[in-house]
Order: structure tokens, then sequence, then C-alpha cells
């Protein structure tokens, strides 16, 4: 049985296994390892490493259970590292830059939004993350690409579209929930507004899928407008990017491009016990946190919108994936306009 001492020191070590995956994928080992085991020599010069430096990290992988060694020197995959070759379905390459670059160097500030209530990652890169995405391409394609995309076919089953026209996706990532519901609804419109990187990602995807002529993609930022004309909206899990002061900024952006009547699909985790490791990822990456089903509605409710109907993806104690319907009530929507962005 592990003892205490024994257990604080494995999570003290935590970080070292974490930044080894990481240096493997950044490596491309994974990919040179597609086709079966190969010898570490052979290894460091595909990849231009130190050999000896690189077979001392291979060997801790394998004694982590993380890599094979089926003969001295030669090292093969398993399935947890299969997950690190690029451009496969079941890629996670992607989400290990995430971790290993931005996260690991943001928590390393965990202090900064303990003591002065901003994130790691602002005292890092000094602008909070999307700012910093929207000025440097690269990172930004390699977030867009590691972004989620569970749950696309629950959320779009719970969603009537049938009576709608034009479905509008406001900081719809790179398009894969809006392509999904153009091609599952072929009277729909859609229209996609997101941060120039992440647009053009996304027209990559919409031609790739025969979509580009029934989708207009909108380039900016949701805190300045949100396009007009869509009968319904779709906000997925942006609002736990933001505090509640911008999240209304945004809401607020949406109920003024809605005619009365529109509705608004807001999808996020609704969070049950507030307990889980990604509320820290989030203490330290961003301003922004999940909500409780009850939060999200008193936003909405504050934004001007009445809630039709909040409806859980799945089962399970904490975060469960949830969509909730919306739609702008009566009131004036000037009224409801929130005052210029605080988060510039
Ligand atoms: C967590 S991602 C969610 C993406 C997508 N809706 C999904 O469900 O996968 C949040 C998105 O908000 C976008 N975003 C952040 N700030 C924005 C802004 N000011 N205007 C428009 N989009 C923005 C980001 O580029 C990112 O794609």
């Amino acid at each position: 049985m592990t003892t205490p001492r024994g257990r604080l020191l494995s999570i003290l070590q935590g970080p070292s296994v974490a930044q080894a995956c990481y240096a493997l994928a950044k490596l491309g080992i994974p990919d040179l390892l597609a086709d079966g085991p190969r010898p570490v020599g052979e290894l460091a010069e595909a990849c231009g490493a130190q050999p000896r430096a690189l077979h001392r990290l291979l060997r801790v992988l394998v004694y982590l259970d993380l890599l094979e060694q089926p003969e001295p020197g030669s090292f093969a995959l398993t399935p947890v590292t299969e997950l690190l070759r690029s451009g496969t379905p079941s890629s996670m390459h992607g989400t290990a830059m995430i971790y290993g670059e931005d996260v690991f160097r943001s928590l390393a500030e965990i202090m900064h939004p303990l003591l002065h209530g901003r994130s790691g990652f602002e005292k890092v890169n000094g602008k909070p993350i999307y700012d910093y995405l929207n000025d440097n391409v690269e990172a930004a394609r390699t977030f867009n690409k590691s972004m989620s995309r569970n749950h696309i076919p629950e959320i779009i089953d719970t969603c009537d579209l049938a009576g709608s026209k034009v479905v509008i996706d406001v900081g719809g990532g790179t398009g894969r929930l809006l392509a999904q519901v153009l091609t599952d609804n072929p009277h729909l419109r859609g229209v996609l507004q997101e941060l120039p990187t992440a647009v053009e990602q996304a027209r990559e995807l919409f031609t790739d899928a025969g979509l580009a002529d029934r989708v207009d993609l909108v380039p900016g930022s949701f805190f300045d407008a949100v396009p007009e004309g869509g009968d319904t909206y779709i906000l997925a899990r942006v609002l736990h990017n933001w505090n509640d002061a911008n999240a209304l900024t945004i809401l607020g952006r949406v109920r003024a491009a809605m005619e009365p009547g529109g509705r608004l699909l807001v999808v996020e985790d609704l969070v049950t016990d507030d307990v889980n490791l990604v509320d820290l990822l989030m203490l330290v990456q961003l301003e922004g946190h999940d909500r409780t089903e009850e939060e999200y509605r008193a936003l909405l409710h504050a934004a001007g919108f009445d809630v039709l109907d909040a409806r859980r993806l799945t089962d399970g104690p904490r975060h469960v994936p949830g969509v909730i319907e919306a739609t702008s009530n009566a009131r004036d929507s000037r009224k409801n306009q929130p005052p210029n962005s605080p988060h510039i």
C-alpha cells in the first residue's frame, strides 16, 4: 500500500510524467513508431534529438508503462502513446502540445491568480489567452485544433431545428458543430463568427465537407457585435471562458442581434459538484469558470433571456454536458445592451 509520503512524492513528480509525454509528442516519436518498434539511434537521427538523452527519456516512459521495449534499445508505442500520433482520428497530439507548453507555464504561475486575481497565462504571456491567440496564428491554430469535439451528435439530437432557417454559431471554433448541424439539416443556412485564425480553419473544414456555399464566415469579436439575421444562435463552450461581466456583454450582443422570439442554445458543462481539476486549469489559464445550471439561468435572465429548457446530455456527479435553450424576452433590448466590454 502506498504510504502518505510515497503518495505525496508521486504527486509532486506528476509534472515529470506529463512533460515526458509532451517531449515524446513534440519530437514526433509516436509518428516515427506508427509502423512498429524502432531502435533509439534511428529515432534520434530522424527527430534530431541527442541519442543518449532520448534513450533516457524513452527508458523512463517504458518504466511508466507508456512505451514498450521489445528488445534492448528498441521502442514501441502502447495504446496510450498511440494517441500522441498526429493526424489520426483519435489524436491527442494537439492537446499534449497545449498542456506541455501553455498550461505547464501557466501552472508554474499559479500564485498569480491566487494573490492577484489575474490568470497565470497573463503573467507568462503579458496578455489574456484570447488576445494572445489573436496575435499568434500558429498558437491559435494548435489551440483551435485541440478544442474538444465531444457530444456533437447528442447536442444536435436534443435541438429541434426543423422550424429554423439560419443558425448562427457565435465563437463556433473551427466549425465542427455547425458543419454537423448543416449536414443533418439540409434546409438550414449557417453563419460562423470567430476570431480570424479560427475562421480560416473553419473555411478549410466547410470546403472539405462540401458545405462552403451554405455558410457565411464572419471574422470578428463577439464583444463588438454579433451577426444579425439568425433565428437560432449557438454559444457552445464560450461563456465558461469569461467572468460574469464579460459573459453578460456577449449575451447582450447576441440579444441585440436577435429578432424578438429568436432562440439561443447555450452548450456548456453544467457543474453539479464544483470539484474538478478542470477548474484549476481554468483558474490558471482564463478569467472564466464553469457554472451550475442555476448560475447560467441567472446569467441569461440578467441578460434579458427567458430560459425555455435545460437538458443534460449525460448522467454524472460533476461536470455534465448540457444544452440550455432560451429566448429573448419582451424587455427593450436596448436597455439590456451592456456598456463597452470590460475585458479590453
Ligand atoms: C472553448 S472554445 C469553443 C469553440 C466551439 N464553440 C466549440 O464548442 O468547440 C471558445 C471559442 O471562443 C472563441 N473566441 C474567443 N474570444 C472571441 C471573441 N472575442 N470573438 C469571437 N470568438 C472568440 C475562441 O477563438 C474559441 O474558438
